[in-house]
């Protein structure tokens, strides 16, 4: 299939909606600003494997602090990079868990720019598929 446009008006923030893209799911994520601040605190940092990204799993426009185009939509391929589950989305913060995915097949963790955690199997980052912005309400991945 060709680029797929996704009306991004209705997802309010904290909600993600998941979109299909070459057969892969998409993850699409209206980040608070509870969860952009997090992306940028020390104490997260420390806890991700590459938190700059460095091993090329984005394009060259999201190769940035939030790993977008713009800060408050992420968006993912979401497709474990260990095996190939789909990690499930955990945005609610609480004492030990910053806000992100967890797959449920090895325990691998991801941040909600889907950066992986130390110490878990998969070896990198999420991917970010190619995108751009229509307009304000449209997202076209492809
Ligand atoms: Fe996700 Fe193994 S496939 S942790």
């Amino acid at each position: 299939g060709g680029p797929v446009t996704v009306d991004i008006s209705k997802v309010e923030p904290g909600q993600q909606i998941v979109v299909t893209w070459r057969g892969r799911p998409i993850f699409i994520v209206h980040r608070t600003p509870e969860a952009l601040a997090a992306l940028k605190s020390p104490s997260m940092l420390d806890r991700l494997r590459d938190p700059q990204s460095q091993a090329l799993q984005q394009p060259p426009y999201a190769k940035n602090w939030s790993r977008s185009v713009k800060p408050e939509f992420a968006v993912l391929v979401g497709i474990c990079t260990h095996l190939g589950c789909i990690p499930s989305y955990r945005p609610t913060v609480t004492a030990d868990w910053p806000g992100g995915y967890l797959c449920q097949c090895h325990g691998s963790k991801y941040d909600l720019a889907g950066r992986v955690f130390r110490n878990v199997p998969a070896p990198y980052n999420l991917p970010v598929p190619p995108y751009g912005f229509e307009n304000d309400t449209s997202l076209v991945i492809g």
